[in-house]
Parts: structure tokens; sequence; C-alpha cells
């Protein structure tokens, strides 16, 4: 059985360690990435890890997922609250989807406060810093040990 697990992430997210630390910290994606790796490898998943600031890039790679994947991690970055597109796509997925967000939404502009991905998402990390991506890859791998 498939054991791939994609974790996406959205616009902006290349410049992580650089944009705005007081709200992002100052880990860069690189770190995520291999924060990520690591819990992979314990859980024994394949991790395809991808950033994208293009909406069609993103839902190209969901529907890739679809076909081949077991679970995803996904930040949709500033998507998140405009994507009516990212949630079709990922409504159209069978395997859980964990959205994470790095920084508090709830905490910041009303704007932030609606996600379109949170009607599809399984769960919702947001606040956790980078550690956040490794909660959610932990959690999939619980469910799909009891699967
Ligand atoms: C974010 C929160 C979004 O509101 C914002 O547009 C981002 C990053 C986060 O990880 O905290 O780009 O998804």
């Amino acid at each position: 059985m498939s054991r791939l697990v994609y974790v996406l992430n959205g616009p902006n997210l290349n410049l992580l360690g650089k944009r705005q630390p007081n709200i992002y910290g100052s880990d860069t994606l690189e770190d995520v990435e291999a924060g990520c790796r690591s819990v992979a490898a314990e859980y024994g998943f394949d991790l395809r890890f991808q950033q994208s600031n293009a909406e069609f890039q993103l839902i190209d790679w969901i529907h890739e997922a679809r076909e081949t994947a077991v679970g995803m991690v996904i930040n949709p970055a500033a998507f998140t609250h405009t994507s009516v597109a990212i949630l079709d796509a990922l409504t159209t997925c069978e395997f859980p989807v964990f959205e994470v967000h790095i920084s508090n939404v709830h905490k910041r502009e009303a704007f932030r406060h609606h996600s379109y991905v949170s009607l599809r998402a399984d769960g919702v990390i947001a606040g956790f810093g980078i550690e956040g991506y490794a909660l959610a890859l932990r959690r999939l791998g619980t469910l799909l040990a009891a699967t």
C-alpha cells in the first residue's frame, strides 16, 4: 500500500524566516521540510514536500495526490481565506487532510478568521509555529496505523 503523504505550502511561505519573523518565526521552509522528513521517517511515510505561489499549481498537486497519496498536510497560506478552487480540489480527495497555520489566525485580522479549506479539513492546527506540521503528520500516522 502507498505510504505517500503530501505536505503543501501556499504563497509567500518560501520567504519563511525572512517574512514577518515576529509572526512566523525565524525558521525557514527548509527547516520545516527537515522537520517533516524526520517525522515521516519515523512513520515510514514517503514525503512529497512542495511550495508554490500559484493557486493552479497547488490544485494540480492536490489532483496528483488524490491518485497517489494516503494523506495530506496543507498550509494554503493566504489562499485559505480566498480559494473556493482549492476547497473544491480537496473535496475530491478521500484521504485525511490536515490544515496547518504557523500563526494563530484567530488572533489576527478578521479576514483570516474564515477558512474555505476548513470546510474539508479533518483537523486544523494554528498558532503552534512550525511544530504544527509535525503534529499534523503524527496525527496522520495514528490514523493511517488504524486502517
Ligand atoms: C498562514 C496564515 C495566513 O493567514 C497567511 O496568509 C499566511 C500564513 C500561517 O501559516 O500562519 O501566509 O497560513
